[in-house]
């Protein structure tokens, strides 16, 4: 079961957290896996590991939310079987205190990047008579987190998109789904956590791990093995989903 042999698949922002998991994970179960990232240092260590275990694996630095580095790049991969639009940025902000500056560079990479590898994608998909998308929202999208009003408002166009997106395709044998993670421990949370709370640090890493009821934050691992199930044959009856995983958070708070 879950075999991903003789597929093809890309990860955006595969270099770090939650997608160097599911890149290595692709690979470990037979995809040829091809790493989009900002920088070619940004994606080697991921790159590495894949390649050190005897994966097959690939590179590119490219930024998806600029548009015609995202075409040049798809076009270069080819015909692909599988998409993972999980590139994002975080930002803490309520909305009096968003600056336009700050949601725009939100919206340029969680909502516009994800739009342009959508764009980029379906030729290449179509080559492929079909495949899988699976697009990275956020449980921000269904409850909106405090003080993230940009993050929240660009996880909600990511789970529209992906509703879009599985109608529009599904005559054309391409399944899209999203999953939406709560808190997972990544260089993402470490990074905003640092960022944003000096000198707080391990107060602000407990308060969001026991924001899960279940006590804990999630593992990148944990992402991935939900993003390999829902991008293998065996998910094929599923389409114009999201999923969360998250301790509990929607349902069990309060
Ligand atoms: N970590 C969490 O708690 C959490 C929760 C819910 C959703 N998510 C979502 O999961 C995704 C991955 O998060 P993570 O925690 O693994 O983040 P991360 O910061 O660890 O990794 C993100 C990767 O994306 C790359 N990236 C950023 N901007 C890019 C751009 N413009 N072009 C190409 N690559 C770019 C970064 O270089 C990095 O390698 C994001 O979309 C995030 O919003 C994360």
């Amino acid at each position: 079961m879950f075999s991903l042999k003789n597929k093809k698949a890309v990860v955006t922002g595969g270099g770090s957290g939650i997608g160097r998991a599911i890149a290595t994970l692709f690979a470990k179960q037979g995809a040829e896996v091809h790493i989009i990232d900002l920088t070619i240092e940004s994606a080697k260590e991921a790159l590495d590991e894949i390649l050190n275990s005897g994966g097959k694996a690939f590179s590119y630095a490219c930024n998806v939310a600029n548009q015609e580095e995202v075409v040049a790049t798809f076009e270069k991969i080819g015909n692909i079987n599988i998409l993972i639009n999980n590139a994002g940025i975080a930002h803490v902000g309520k909305v009096d205190t968003t600056p336009a500056v700050d949601f725009d560079r939100v919206m340029d990479v969680n909502v516009k990047g994800v739009y342009n590898c959508l764009f980029a994608a379906i030729p290449q998909f179509r080559l492929s008579n079909g495949g899988v998308i699976i697009n990275m929202a956020s449980i921000a999208a269904w409850v909106g987190i405090p003080d993230r009003f940009a993050y929240s408002t660009a996880k909600g166009a990511v789970m529209a998109m992906t509703l879009s997106v599985a109608k529009d395709y599904i005559g054309e044998n391409i399944r899209c789904n999203s999953i939406s993670p709560a808190r997972v421990h990544t260089p993402f949370v470490d990074g905003f956590i640092s960022k944003n709370y000096a000198g707080k640090e391990a107060e602000m890493f407990e308060k969001l791990s026991q924001s899960q009821p279940i006590g804990r934050m999630g593992k990148p691992d944990e992402i991935a093995a939900l993003a390999l199930y829902l991008c293998s044959d065996e998910a094929g009856f599923i389409t114009g989903c999201d999923y969360p995983i998250d301790g509990g958070f929607i349902k069990l708070n309060n």
